[in-house]
């Protein structure tokens, strides 16, 4: 399993950000996330990434048991990405540049890498179709460039689960499909396994295969993408009548 959550729950500064959440993630699949502005979804991933400590339930990740295992050492076969990150890089340095600094989970390269190294992270830039940003300097990328130098960042250590926190949150439409085109990509295969949250359900390309939707805290429903991606689960889970437009087999949402 890559992510078994078992009636977990978590709270931050005395109050309860998540309750009781079930959720498993099996290998070959892919996840979406979706939930209002403060439903928890950043929790959740802090959650699985142990930035924040569980308080009650068990949770399991790749394996291994949270309170029984280090969790540093574990975050080391993970990839989390998320808007945040990106103004936290070096605008001189080279796309390559920031790729490489991924082996080495630094911010900026201090590290002489080694010739492997350096082929390794022009391959991560490959599996992008973006081999050829490598000798651009970070700060002359578009942000969805920019955005997908940020996934080929974190799959330089190989993660096997890639975790994706609102990355087309500020991204032009042409930007979010450029960037769209490389989570397209990366989901063709089984690994990483990929988490994605967004707020916006055309994001949820068919290579991910399941979603879910948080509320308020608690899983209001998860599952295969086609059983939670209705008209009518969704307009339970606002609260309001909205519609679904399919297109490309991507959903566009509108309200009724
Ligand atoms: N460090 C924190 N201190 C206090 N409250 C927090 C903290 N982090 C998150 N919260 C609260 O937890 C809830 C869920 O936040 P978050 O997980 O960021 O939601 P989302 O990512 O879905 O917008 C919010 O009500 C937020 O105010
Ligand atoms: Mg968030």
């Amino acid at each position: 399993m890559i992510i078994e959550l078992e009636s977990a729950s978590c709270f931050v500064e005395d109050r309860q950000v998540l309750r009781a959440i079930d959720w498993t993630v099996r290998p070959g699949e892919h996840w979406a996330v979706m939930g209002r502005n403060g439903s928890g979804k950043t929790t959740l991933l802090n959650l699985v990434n142990g930035y924040v400590p569980l308080s009650s339930g068990s949770m399991r990740v790749l394996g291994r048991r949270y309170g029984a295992y280090d969790w540093r050492r574990l975050r080391k076969r993970l990839g989390f990405i998320s808007s945040s990150l990106q103004s936290k890089l070096y605008d001189g340095e080279t796309a390559l540049e920031i790729v490489l600094s991924g082996l080495f989970s630094t911010i900026g390269l201090y590290d002489s890498p080694q010739k492997k190294d350096i082929a390794r992270a022009g391959k991560a830039l490959e599996s992008l179709n973006c081999g050829q940003l490598a000798p651009q300097r970070y700060g002359t990328l578009s942000q969805g460039e920019k955005q997908k130098v940020l996934i080929a960042r974190a799959l330089v250590s190989a993660p096997r689960l890639l975790i994706m926190d609102e990355p087309c949150s500020g991204l032009d439409i042409f930007s979010r499909e450029d960037f769209l085109s490389g989570v397209h990509e990366l989901g063709k295969g089984p690994s990483p396994a990929l988490i994605y949250v967004t707020h916006h359900t055309e994001e949820i390309l068919p290579v991910f295969t399941h979603v879910l939707l948080l509320k308020a805290g608690e899983v209001h429903s998860a599952g295969a993408a086609a059983s939670v991606l209705t008209a009518k689960n969704l307009s339970s889970f606002f609260g309001m009548r909205v519609g679904l437009r399919w297109r490309n087999n991507r959903a566009w949402l509108e309200i009724k």
